[in-house]
């Protein structure tokens, strides 16, 4: 696995030889649309099928063949399955499936499955007498009981003349496939504020925050993962977007509603993880302030609150707030909850944990307490993708309380 505070996907492309290699090419571009880094491997057959040099131009990266290549300027096998978030193997042969079934090992793809620890994705491509065999048949529900993912091939027209089921599956659906953890929100439209919001004074300064987005984005990210369709509506922010998302950049708390609630009206899950100034100044001075007195003074007005303004609404989705505390969390949290009239909260202290790392806005780490209107669950420190991770869950588990009852 990656450095596990990177939002990037990492996508091990592993070709092998088949006709359909062709379309590796085609994969990279749409991984890459979707904000994923690429890296190849391929087997001495594929280059029958493509070129090398093709794939280490669209990739960016050079493409790895030989398991024995070692001079330090090369990532080694072991090195590129940590490297990896997700492996696939797309065209997939019969011969290359056999060996993965086999714990085989006598080549750099084979070998690389075997010391994978993420999830590897198999998209078969063959003919379709091949692929109906029952060895051919045996060997995918071996993988599958292994818990590799089989991205099942389409029918139609083979190359070889043939009519069929053993056609690589069609590149689009084949990378919503492998971009999909689970199902739990499949269908599900799901807002997401992040970041800070920036609340201008002058045309150079502004009022805001320490907020980096970086657990909105990393929210966005698993909710994407857990299918859902995503649109994050981020305040100013220098993270990469995350994959497979629509994002809406805005400034001020202002923009950040009206785009809200351009988007709630039809979403299913509403998660307020910006970090939304309270205030902003009550008057924009057209030209920069000069330093003239001794002291001076700005005044303040009070900035919508989109969440609650959002919670109140007839057809409000499920509202997830967030609570920023440097004291009293679970309290004061709670009364959030009751307050803006939540579905769920996730609070979190500010400042500095307990094991001396900085904790909240703008670190890579945070523990946070969820409260709903009966329950509250602790999670410990974890890295905010970890977090995210389980906070979707359980998002997800009470929305479908919420509609089951
Ligand atoms: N929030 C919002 N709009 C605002 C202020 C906050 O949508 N103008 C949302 C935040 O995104 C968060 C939740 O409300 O999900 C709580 O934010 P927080 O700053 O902790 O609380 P406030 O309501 O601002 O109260 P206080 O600052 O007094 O703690």
């Amino acid at each position: 696995m990656s450095n596990s505070n990177d939002l990037t996907l990492n996508i091990l492309l592993c070709v092998t030889g088949g006709i359909a290699a062709y379309k590796s090419a085609d994969i990279i571009r749409r991984l890459q649309e979707h904000g994923a880094v690429v890296r190849v491997v391929m087997t001495e057959s594929a280059e029958q099928f493509i070129g090398k040099v093709t794939l280490q131009a669209l990739s960016g990266h050079p493409v790895y063949q030989n398991m024995f290549i070692s001079d330090g300027r090369v990532m080694e096998h072991i090195d590129l399955a940590r490297w990896a978030d997700k492996i696939l193997l797309a065209p997939a042969t019969a011969n290359t499936i056999s060996k993965l079934a086999n714990g085989q090992a006598d080549d750099m793809i084979s070998t690389l499955c075997l010391a994978a620890d993420c999830t590897v994705y198999v998209a078969p491509s063959m003919n379709h007498a091949m692929w109906d065999n029952l060895a051919t048949q045996n060997n995918i529900e071996t993988l599958r009981a292994r818990g590799i993912k089989i991205i099942s091939p389409d029918s139609g027209d083979q190359a070889c003349g043939e009519t069929g089921e053993g056609r690589l599956k069609e590149t689009g659906a084949l990378v919503a496939e492998l971009l999909t953890d689970s199902t739990i929100l499949a269908g599900k439209k799901v807002v997401i504020t992040a970041g800070p919001t920036r609340e201008a004074i002058d045309p150079v300064r502004y009022i805001s925050n320490h907020s980096s987005g970086k657990m909105g984005y990393a929210l966005a990210q698993q909710a994407r993962l857990a299918g859902a369709k995503v649109h994050v509506i981020s305040g100013p922010s220098n993270l990469p977007q995350p994959a497979g998302i629509y994002f809406k950049n805005v400034t001020s708390a202002n923009e950040m509603q009206d785009a809200v609630l351009e988007q709630v009206n039809d979403a299913d899950i509403f998660i307020s993880a910006a970090a939304v100034a309270d205030y902003r100044p009550a008057e924009y001075i057209d030209n920069k302030i000069k330093k003239s007195s001794d002291t001076l003074e700005i005044k303040l007005i009070k900035n919508p609150d989109i969440l609650a303004n959002v919670s109140s609404k007839s057809n409000a989705p499920f509202c997830v707030g967030f609570a920023a505390e440097t004291q009293n969390l679970e309290e004061n949290a709670r009364i959030k909850l009751t307050n803006k009239n939540l579905d769920m909260i996730v609070a979190n202290y500010v400042g500095t944990s307990s094991s001396g790392n900085d904790i909240g806005f703008n670190s890579d780490k945070n523990s946070v307490t969820i409260l709903t209107k009966t329950n509250t669950v602790n999670f410990p420190e974890a890295s905010k993708n970890q977090l995210a991770k389980q906070i979707i869950n359980l998002i997800a588990e009470n929305y479908e309380k919420k509609h089951s009852s």
